[in-house]
């Protein structure tokens, strides 16, 4: 399926004097491969540390994972405060629970063990925790007002790439609508990507976070702030993703593909840290709030769309995404097309809806959609400038 010998110059990288410049500094230890959750003890003790919160949620307990982390914890001799409520989507209500529990016994190391959901709570109980306030007073970036408690993220799932992000995303309980809140501070210090833990999640949420990966995938690699660095992420993540994503829906027990399809996730974290992401992302939060939506659903449903919406102003870089999963000759003038298809077939075939009527979404709310679409700040890293018109329009050719 993948098609090695696609080689282009991707021009629109590239300033007037050269390549686009970027700063990168990696500050996440990744220790990746079946079974390396077994290291979690000597993880945490070569940090110096011994009280431990762990964060997670229900459905981590129902898998037998949350016993595991803690009894490899206790066995290390660590002393563990267990918060394992956190609510899919976190609010700012789970974080400050959180904060208030982690306040009784002054913790000195987080944990997060769980989808995006547990990543994005543990992060958002740090800033809180450690610089004082509410959670809305971290929208933004550099908001920490000074060290951070080191952190430590297990995913269960392949999807967020939380894990390589300095973002913790938080929603507002009474809009729904997520803030995006980030500090190089709240960089995980330690990442352990085990592909055996993500086995067992049941298939919609594999279905659902895959195809989330694929779309983070697709977003970084057009956005205007893409960079040489980001695009290795986002090309090496979609040709991971693509490739390993019908085998785990086929078999669910394959550790190789749960491996590519986690690391692959985690590349496309990476990418996004590097060069956030774009229309897709801000069209769907809308459709989350209002709707209660999954992301993945909600992603899955607009990419094609978007793809191509924004055909016009990343024709090439689409060419060669369509390029690596075999579907088209890099100079084919249908590229964009082609991988607008393929991506709207992935939905199809994963059995999510493909058009906003077939969501149930309501046509007359399209331009309130719009209007909270257009507010998003991932929207204008779209390599095609967004206004609420052309979400209108979005959206529009999406009810099908
Ligand atoms: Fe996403």
């Amino acid at each position: 399926m993948i098609n090695s010998t696609a080689h282009v110059i991707d021009t629109a990288a590239m300033t007037a004097a050269g390549l686009s410049s970027f700063d990168y500094q990696p500050q996440t230890r990744v220790i990746f491969g079946p079974g390396s959750v077994s290291q979690i003890g000597s993880v945490v003790k070569s940090l110096n540390v011994s009280r431990v919160l762990l964060v997670t949620d229900p459905g981590i307990k129902k898998a037998g994972h949350e016993d595991r982390v803690k009894e490899l914890l206790e066995s290390s001799g660590l002393t563990i405060h267990l918060y394992d409520q956190v609510t899919p989507n976190p609010t700012t209500d789970d974080v400050h629970r959180g904060v208030e529990f982690a306040r009784s016994f002054n913790p000195e190391v987080i944990i997060a063990l769980g989808g995006g959901s547990s990543m994005d709570a543990g992060k958002g109980i740090n800033f809180v925790l450690t610089s004082g306030g509410q959670m809305q007073d971290y929208k933004g970036i550099g908001k920490a007002k000074g060290p951070m408690l080191p952190f430590i993220a297990i995913p269960t799932t392949s999807g967020t790439g939380s894990e390589a992000q300095s973002f913790a995303v938080i929603a507002d309980p009474r809009t729904h609508l997520k803030m995006a809140c980030g500090d190089k501070r709240a960089m995980a210090k330690v990442a352990i990507l085990d592909p055996e833990l993500t086995v067992t999640m049941p298939q919609h949420v594999t279905i659902v976070t895959g195809i989330d990966a694929i779309s983070h995938a697709v977003e970084t690699y057009v956005t205007t702030k893409r960079n040489p660095l980001s695009q290795m992420f986002s090309r090496t993540a979609w040709r991971m993703l693509v490739a390993s994503f019908p085998r785990v829906l086929t078999n669910p027990a394959d550790v190789d593909a749960r491996g590519q399809m986690l690391l692959g996730a985690h590349f496309a974290g990476l990418a996004i840290e590097n060069s956030m992401l774009g229309a897709t992302h801000a069209a769907a939060n809308p459709l989350s709030a209002h709707y209660d939506m999954a992301h993945g659903i909600a992603i899955g449903l607009m990419l094609p769309y978007v793809v191509r919406h924004n055909q016009s102003a990343a024709s090439s870089l689409y060419a060669e995404l369509a390029c690596d999963a075999g579907l088209c000759e890099i100079c084919d003038p249908a590229a964009s097309e082609k991988l607008a298809s393929f991506l709207q077939s992935l939905a199809q075939q994963a059995g999510l809806p493909t058009t906003l009527r077939s969501a149930n979404v309501d046509f007359s709310l399209l331009g309130q959609l719009a209007s909270e679409a257009s507010e998003q700040w991932t929207g204008t890293f779209n390599p095609r400038p967004m206004t609420v018109d052309d979400f209108q329009s979005l959206y529009a050719s999406a009810m099908g």
